[in-house]
């Protein structure tokens, strides 16, 4: 069969896979192939068991996969036959040089668009979808300048706005998909094309478009406030704590306001993931480069309310359990920065479970989906810790229970079974808010909740 479109992605991590899967299977007239430097990531794409974890994903590669959507080692092969490429490489924050923990790593984006000069043969559209700093589309530009007469490259920019664990749910129904462009002819035309491939399923109306400066500072401020309004609820959930108010009662009243809204108002150990923090630290070097040191400042300031709620956390823990948790086992239940996920990129839970190594305790780890993360995150940790799958072997035997990952699975565990296996006085600190704090302290448990007031029975 001819393909309409032969469609590449370069990257086959959490953005890319799920996003080309999607496009796979909501167009069947397109050939859409992945990519990536690792070539084990690409066995495990097309074996049974894919490399990341997203609900409904598995179902919607199975179906697709070997029709119009391939998983593929050869990156030149693929750059050649494409006449779109989309780049979704991974851009951490730098750990080196200038700007070191705060600007984005580009190299990988940079050696992508060497890749896609060093290949090509005739002009493509290259689409940015990794979560870069603004002013990237033209960097990858300049780079793809080519001495071929009949060869041309038109950059987008196309941000992702997926979040992990509904990420299927998010690309088949977005509020909006975003797409920058020049606005010249051959950019005008580029977006164009990009705009009919989203129209396959999407009403145009949700398709929006602006120049291509827009579109890149778009995605960072739109994850700039996401996080603001978790580090503002979680800014009131220390005050919860020490007045006797609820931080579940007002982030209802507050949401409540329409112009507020009800989303993203849950108080919690902090933010993780690959974008917040990342996103946000892009931004204020931006500010900074420009010399505007005020807005720097408030931006920095999401970041640190979020650090302060997971020392908070532990010292809350430390405080109440006597002061001390020296040889004490504590149990963490999640190390997924979120649920319906096995992704553990910038997770809060790592960062307590190493304040609790810290304090030298013995933890107990478990997660559904994220102990093979953990346990490659962990391999320099230095003290006492176990991966356990099972929560009820994990909690065994412990002095007190960190809920870190909003898991369905640990609102439901039976509580009086776990409270029965554990060191008397048993504590359970939610982190998340997500247990029945009543019929746990009724159990025996001494209850603290984030933003609400503790339940002890001494
Ligand atoms: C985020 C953005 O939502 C998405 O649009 C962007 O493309 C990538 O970054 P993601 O990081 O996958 O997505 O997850 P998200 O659901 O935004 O959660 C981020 C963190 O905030 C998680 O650790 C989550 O537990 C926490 N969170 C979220 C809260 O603590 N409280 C809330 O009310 C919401
Ligand atoms: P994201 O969450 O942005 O998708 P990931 O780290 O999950 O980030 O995925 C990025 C992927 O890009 C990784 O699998 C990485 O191996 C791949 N990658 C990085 N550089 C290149 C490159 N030059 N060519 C092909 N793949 C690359």
């Amino acid at each position: 069969m001819k393909f309409e479109k032969e469609i590449l992605c370069i990257g086959a991590g959490y953005v890319g896979g799920p996003t080309m899967a999607m496009i796979a299977s909501k167009c069947p007239q397109y050939r859409v192939t992945v990519v990536d430097i690792i070539p084990e990531k690409i066995d495990q794409w097309n074996s049974a068991d894919l490399p990341i974890y997203e609900p409904g994903l598995d179902k919607i590669v199975k179906q697709a996969r070997g029709k119009n959507l391939f998983f593929s080692k050869d990156i030149g092969a693929g750059i050649k036959a494409a006449d779109i490429v989309f780049v979704s490489v991974n851009t951490p924050t730098k750990t080196f040089g200038a700007g070191a923990g705060m600007a984005a790593d580009l190299q990988y984006v940079e050696k992508t668009a060497r890749q896609i000069l060093e290949y090509s043969e005739s002009s493509k559209i290259v689409v940015e979808k990794s979560t870069i700093p603004v002013r990237t589309a033209q960097a990858i530009k300049r780079i793809l300048v080519s001495d071929k007469s009949d060869v041309h490259f038109e950059v987008l920019s196309n941000p992702e706005f997926l979040a992990e664990g509904t990420a299927m749910r998010d690309l088949e129904n977005p509020d909006r998909v975003l797409i920058g462009s020049q606005e010249t002819d051959s950019g005008l035309k580029a977006r164009n094309e990009l705009v009919e491939i989203y129209a396959n399923w999407l009403p145009k109306d949700k398709i929006i478009t602006s120049n291509i400066w827009s579109s890149e500072l778009s995605k960072l401020v739109a994850n700039a406030f996401l996080a603001q309004r978790i580090s503002s609820i979680n800014a009131v959930s220390s005050l919860c704590e020490e007045t006797d108010a609820d931080v579940g009662e007002v982030a209802r009243a507050v949401g409540l306001d329409s112009r507020i809204g009800s989303k993203f108002l849950q108080a919690s150990i902090g933010f993780g993931g690959s974008c917040f923090q990342k996103d946000l630290l892009n931004l204020v070097y931006l500010y900074r480069h420009y010399g505007l040191n005020e807005e720097a400042d408030y931006w920095e300031g999401v970041l640190k309310i979020n650090e302060n709620q997971m020392d908070r956390f532990v010292k809350n823990m430390l405080r109440n359990m006597f002061n001390t948790l020296a040889g004490k086992r504590v149990c963490v239940f999640g190390l997924a920065f979120k649920a319906n996920t096995g992704d553990t990129r910038n997770t809060p839970s790592l960062t307590v479970v190493e304040k609790l190594l810290a304090e030298q305790a013995e933890v107990a780890i478990t997660d559904p989906k994220a102990l093979d993360n953990a346990a490659r995150d962990l391999k320099d940790a230095k003290g006492n810790y176990e991966l356990i799958s099972d929560p009820y072997e994990a909690a065994g035997g412990c002095h007190a229970i960190a809920i870190m990952t909003e898991w369905e699975l640990y609102r439901d565990l039976d509580y009086q079974k776990i409270f029965d296996s554990m060191q008397k006085p048993a504590f359970i600190f939610d982190g998340r808010n997500i247990v029945d704090h009543d019929k746990l302290f009724e159990i025996g448990f001494n209850v603290f909740p984030i933003g609400k007031p503790k339940k002890v029975h001494f």
